[in-house]
This record gives C-alpha cells, structure tokens and sequence, in this order.
C-alpha cells in the first residue's frame, strides 16, 4: 500500500513536468509567430512609405548616343523633369570613323548591310530599381530612319509593363516616323508615346519647352 503511494506520487510528479514542458513549448512557438508578423508589418509598412515618398510617379531618361546630340537633349529633359539618366553605352563604343556612314568601310555601313551585326553589346541593360519607374524617356540618333540599333538589346531585355514610354530623337533632318512604334514592337510591353524629334542642335529652350509639357516633375 505504501509502496502503491510512492508511485501515485512519481506519477503525479512526471505528470506535472509534462505539462510544464508542453506549456513552454507553446509559449515558443506563439513569440516565433508574432515575430513573423511583426517582420511582415515592418516590410509592409516600408513599401507603403518608399511609394509615399516617390508620391507613385518617378521617370528616368534612358539613352543611347554616338557623337553627343542626343546625349545633349537626354541632359536637359532629365534636368527639367527631375529623372534620373540612364546611358547606353557600347561596349565597344562607336569613334568618329566607326560612324561615318558615307565611308563605305565603315562600322556602321558594315552593320547596316548585315542585320546579324547590329547586336550591339552594351556595358549594362540592368538600371537598378527598375520597377519603381513608371515613366521612361527613351532617346535615340535616327540611323537610316530608325532608332540606332545599340538601343535594341536594351529593349529586347527589359520588361516595360505599366510604364509609359515616351521616345524621343535627334536627328539632320528626317522625323521620328515610325522608329518608335517599331521599339515598342521590339519591346512587346509597355505603353509607348508617339515621341518627339529634335533636329541636331535645336534650342536649348524648345527642349525644355516640351520636356516641361510632361508635367513629370
Ligand atoms: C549612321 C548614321 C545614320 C544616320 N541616318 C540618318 C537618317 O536616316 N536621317 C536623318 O535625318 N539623320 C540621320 N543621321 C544623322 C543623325 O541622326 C544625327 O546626327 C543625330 O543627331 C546623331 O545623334 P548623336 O550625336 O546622339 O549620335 C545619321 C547619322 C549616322 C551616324
């Protein structure tokens, strides 16, 4: 009889200790749970003030140019409208003879003929925190009438949904046609502008003048 007491009470005891141990355990598991959700909250809560702070609208100019016309405009829209500027730059870039297109030897008249050279690499398509763009200006030189393919593999390689695309180009004297449409075309995503086109050394007030007409800023 005692001996049955004895045990009554090593059970009690191992009872109670299990019970301690599952309680704990619980405890555990529901501070883990709350750490989750707080972590949650707090990215939740960062995302929500990174889009307050761009107040939902941020564009960049993103451009590529052989003898420095376009690059010219690309600096003033970008200085007008507050975006960031992006270039395109070949990696192996273009010289003033690599350019000359009436030099049937030429670079550019060398790819011109043949399509399978018009790959141009270029040193980056990447442009960091793409996605919190949702404007692009995009500028280009006119090459016989269309973009000047070193802007192509950009184009082919990044993904312009919901962002509107406003191209814009230098050029002697043709006018922007159809090089847009044809980019957005290459692009298969975004919603791509008519554009506008700048005559090689145009005013410096005539492109501030529509760079502010797109209320970016
Ligand atoms: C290879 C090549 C082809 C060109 N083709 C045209 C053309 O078809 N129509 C035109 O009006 N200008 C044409 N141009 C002139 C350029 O579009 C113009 O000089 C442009 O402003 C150059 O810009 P960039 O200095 O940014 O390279 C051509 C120039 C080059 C080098």
């Amino acid at each position: 009889m005692k001996f049955k007491k004895t045990i009554d009470i090593v059970l009690a005891f191992v009872l109670l200790f299990s019970l301690a141990a599952c309680a704990n355990s619980n405890t555990a598991n529901q501070k883990q749970t709350s750490t989750e959700s707080a972590t949650t909250a707090s990215a939740a809560s960062s995302a929500t003030s990174a889009e307050n702070t761009t107040g939902g609208k941020k564009s960049i100019v993103i451009y590529f140019s052989g003898s420095g016309n376009t690059k010219r405009v690309a600096e003033l829209v970008a200085n007008e409208t507050g975006s960031e500027l992006f270039e395109l730059v070949p990696t192996t870039p273009y010289t003033d003879d690599d350019l000359n297109w009436r030099d049937e030897n030429s670079r550019v008249i060398k790819e011109h003929n043949d399509p399978s050279l018009q790959n141009t690499e270029l040193t980056s398509i990447k442009v960091s925190d793409w996605e919190s763009y949702d404007t692009v200006l995009f500028g280009y030189p006119l090459w016989w009438r269309e973009a000047a393919w070193p802007v192509n593999s950009f184009v082919k390689g990044n993904d312009f949904s919901g962002k509107t695309v406003i191209p814009f180009c230098t050029s002697t004297s043709d006018g922007i046609g159809d090089s847009g449409s044809k980019l957005a075309q290459m692009a298969g995503t975004g919603t791509w502008q008519d554009g506008m086109r700048f005559p090689e050394n145009d005013d410096e007030s005539s492109i501030r003048d529509w760079a502010r007409s797109l209320n970016l800023k």
